[in-house]
Formats: C-alpha cells, structure tokens, sequence
C-alpha cells in the first residue's frame, strides 16, 4: 500500500459494510515490520473507469508470535468472482509465512455468506463462534483458522 492508495481504500470500506471501518491513520499505521496492507490493482482497461482509480482491493494482516492474522479484506463489488482477494489472501500468507507464521486466523460476520465461501475454499475452518460479537447489525462472530504448513 502506498499513501495514494488511501483514499480508494476507504472509499472500498465504505461501499463494503461487512467489515471494520478503519480510518486512514489505522492504515497508515497497521505498515509495520510486522503488518502489511495489500493491494491489487484493476488491469489497464479498467481503469478510470470509477470512482476508486484503478484499486480493485485490499487486505490487511499482520502476524504477532507464530500466528498471522487477516484484518480487513474487501473487493470492489464489480471486481468480485475474479480471483482478486485469492490473490491478496496469497501474496499476505506468504507474507506472513515468511515471517514465521505457522496458523492464520481471522474473525467474520457469521451472516456473511460470500466471505464464508471464500475462505472455506483456502482451506480455513470454522473453530469458533463469539455470540453476538458484532453491533450494528447484531450478529454472531465465527473463528477461522488454517496451518500454513502446506502450499496456498
Ligand atoms: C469475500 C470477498 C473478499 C471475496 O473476494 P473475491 O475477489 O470475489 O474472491 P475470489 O474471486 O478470489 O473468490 C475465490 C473463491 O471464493 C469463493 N467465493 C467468493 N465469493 C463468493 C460468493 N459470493 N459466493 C460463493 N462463493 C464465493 C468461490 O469458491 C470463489 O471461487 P469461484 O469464483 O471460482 O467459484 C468479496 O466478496 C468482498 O469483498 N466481500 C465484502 C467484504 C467482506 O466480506 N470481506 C471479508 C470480511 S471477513
């Protein structure tokens, strides 16, 4: 992530209710030896062609012992199904792999369908639940996790 990617990233926040709303000093600060946002650009005939520039999506991680953590991810809605967050979930486990992460984790909406699909398809599985973690609207937060010992 550059400091010129930010104002597309919230703008893809925004339009994305599933997940945490940072602001741009969270952003700013989660690029640290030991966190990292990743982004992915639309290819060149895409461009221009929307408000958000040429950033198709985001994620943000960061690893903390032997554990990678997946923060924030988001796809523009009209990028989605095309293997973007594939990429960026890639690029930030080897990422993190590299940094001696042995297990990933994340926490998502249990109401949120997509995102469940997405990371059962690599290779997460379902290790928690945390009733009624999330506000607005209430809904029940599921684990994920996956061991990082096998090729992504
Ligand atoms: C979840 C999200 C990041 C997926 O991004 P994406 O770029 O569309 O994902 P990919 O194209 O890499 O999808 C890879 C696979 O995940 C699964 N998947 C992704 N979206 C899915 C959906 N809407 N329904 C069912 N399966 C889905 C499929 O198996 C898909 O492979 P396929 O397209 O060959 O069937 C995107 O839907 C998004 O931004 N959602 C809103 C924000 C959000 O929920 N973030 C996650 C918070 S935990």
């Amino acid at each position: 992530m550059e400091q010129r990617d930010l104002d597309a990233i919230l703008a893809l926040q925004r339009a994305s209710p599933e997940i945490a709303q940072w602001t741009a000093r969270d952003y700013v600060e989660a690029r640290t030896a030991s966190a990292a946002v990743f982004v992915s650009e639309l290819s060149a005939e895409c461009e221009g062609e929307s408000p958000w520039d040429s950033l198709a999506g985001f994620l943000a991680t960061r690893v903390a012992a032997d554990e990678a953590e997946i923060l924030n991810l988001a796809v523009r809605l009209d990028a989605r199904r095309h293997g973007v967050a594939s990429v960026l979930l890639g690029t930030a486990l080897d990422w993190a792999a590299a940094r001696g992460a042995k297990k990933a984790h994340l926490e998502a909406r249990a109401s949120n369908a997509p995102a469940l699909a997405f990371y059962k398809r690599h290779l997460f599985n379902i290790s928690g639940r945390r009733p009624q973690y999330y506000s607005s609207p209430v809904d029940d937060a599921l684990l994920l996790t996956r061991d990082l010992n096998h090729v992504f």
